[in-house]
């Protein structure tokens, strides 16, 4: 990138504070996810009715009794948020990640040390784009996976249907979107459309994966679905030369969960998005880290407080990864930081070329 391409980006994005009025805590004890005794990585959401612990509740009555485990902890969200103090509010967030999409294919070909340090910064190679990438078949069987889960626990399990939907602008969001909440039987007062919103978006790294598709695009591949206000035409967090921190990505997770919370009276939330950010959503609510699988989706029952005063937060500079400006020698089972191994005639980029952000819209 050119110098004044440079002083450019950093002008739009030298801005220091934002205020956060919420406090986040995830409400443990409902879910199998939230308990340290659940093994992430051998975890099945479908098999698990989303992780709904059976269990009896405070709220439970005579009238409730024959009612299944989601009707009765639908009751007792109800009686929760009838009980909580005017600035406190229980939401039910459900999580979802994308399918697998042709940038995680290509992950596993390359394998990840020559993934980060080289190909992920290519648009692809002689046969796959994985910049903004689609999903790959296996990534569409997955949604369908999902489909056919939300289509049983609507219809049989009595799993309230969500109130309001939100997706990452990313192409594998918008598509696992469309395919997760196609052809539901949804109450006819919350349809399925789903608002696009920037900061939904995967941690902003150097991959080309992580640059989304401009306005015009996404409205002509998926025409029914409204942007958030101030959405813009074109990408103006991607640079491809520093990207966000995870502390930087924690701040802007706030901003949108601030957003939602304060805008949207729903209870029950779909938020199609990504590994990186829900890892991200999820520290911000304060939840344990419960890493997820293409295609896998986790529910957060959280509460939110809106506190007397704002509290300003600063976000932190984006920065540089290191990187090789052509391909590995040979694949490093030493990657670590600063760890590409680079051809001699490629030297490794790992310093800072430029300390910029915070940014915010
Ligand atoms: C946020 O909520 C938690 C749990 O309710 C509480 O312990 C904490 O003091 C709150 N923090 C602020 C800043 O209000
Ligand atoms: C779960 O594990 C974390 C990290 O090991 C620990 O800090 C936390 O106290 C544990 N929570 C419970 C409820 O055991
Ligand atoms: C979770 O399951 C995986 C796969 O079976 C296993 O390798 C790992 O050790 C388990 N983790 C814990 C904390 O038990
Ligand atoms: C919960 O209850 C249902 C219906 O009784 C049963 O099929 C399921 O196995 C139970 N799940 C757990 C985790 O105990
Ligand atoms: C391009 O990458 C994909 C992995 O996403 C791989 O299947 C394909 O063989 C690669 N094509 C070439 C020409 O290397
Ligand atoms: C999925 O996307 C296609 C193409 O934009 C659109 O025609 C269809 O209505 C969408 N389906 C849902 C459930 O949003
Ligand atoms: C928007 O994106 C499309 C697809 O990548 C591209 O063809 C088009 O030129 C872009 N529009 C502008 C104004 O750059
Ligand atoms: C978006 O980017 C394209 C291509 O770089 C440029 O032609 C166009 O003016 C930009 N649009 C806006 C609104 O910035
Ligand atoms: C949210 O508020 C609007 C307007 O007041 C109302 O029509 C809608 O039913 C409410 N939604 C929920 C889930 O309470």
């Amino acid at each position: 990138m050119k110098l004044s391409t440079l002083a450019a980006v950093h002008a739009a994005l030298a801005t220091i504070t934002i205020a956060t009025s919420m406090n986040y805590t995830t409400v443990t004890g409902y879910f199998l996810q939230d308990d340290n005794a659940t093994n992430a990585t051998t975890f099945d959401y479908t098999t698990t009715n989303l992780g709904l612990i059976n269990r009896t509740y405070p709220s439970d009555t005579s009238t409730t009794q024959t009612q299944t485990q989601w009707q009765r902890f639908t009751h007792h969200l109800t009686t929760l948020n009838a009980n909580t103090p005017p600035h406190t509010t229980h939401k039910l967030l459900i999580l979802g990640r994308h399918g697998e999409g042709h940038h995680n294919a290509a992950e596993s070909f390359y394998g990840t040390p020559a993934w980060n340090c080289y190909y992920s910064l290519l648009n692809g190679n002689a046969t796959t784009s994985w910049a903004d990438p689609t999903l790959t078949e296996e990534g569409i069987e997955q949604a369908l996976v999902a489909n056919k889960f939300f289509a049983h626990a609507l219809s049989e399990s009595g799993m309230p249907a969500p109130q309001s939907y939100y997706t990452s602008p990313m192409q594998r969001c918008l598509a696992t979107a469309n395919l997760t909440f196609s052809g539901l039987d949804l109450p006819a007062k919350y349809p399925f459309i789903p608002t696009i919103k920037e900061f939904l978006r995967e941690g902003i790294s150097l991959h080309t994966c992580d640059r989304r598709h401009n306005r015009t695009y996404i409205a002509s591949m998926y025409p029914d679905y409204p942007f958030e206000a101030g959405f813009a035409e074109n990408d103006t967090y991607w640079t491809g030369v520093v990207g966000e921190t995870p502390d930087a990505q924690d701040v802007r997770s706030r901003t949108v969960l601030d957003d939602i919370f304060s805008n949207d009276n729903s209870t029950y939330i779909s938020i199609t998005s990504h590994s990186g950010e829900i890892a991200s959503l999820l520290r911000v609510l304060g939840h344990r880290v419960f890493s997820l699988r293409t295609g896998a989706v986790i529910p957060v029952l959280v509460k939110a407080e809106t506190m007397k005063d704002e509290v300003s937060t600063s976000t932190p500079s984006f920065t540089i990864s290191p990187h090789c400006t052509a391909p590995l020698v040979t694949s490093a089972s030493s990657f670590g930081v600063g760890g590409c191994l680079c051809p001699s005639s490629a030297a490794p980029v790992t310093t800072p070329l430029i300390s910029i952000g915070p940014f915010r819209r």
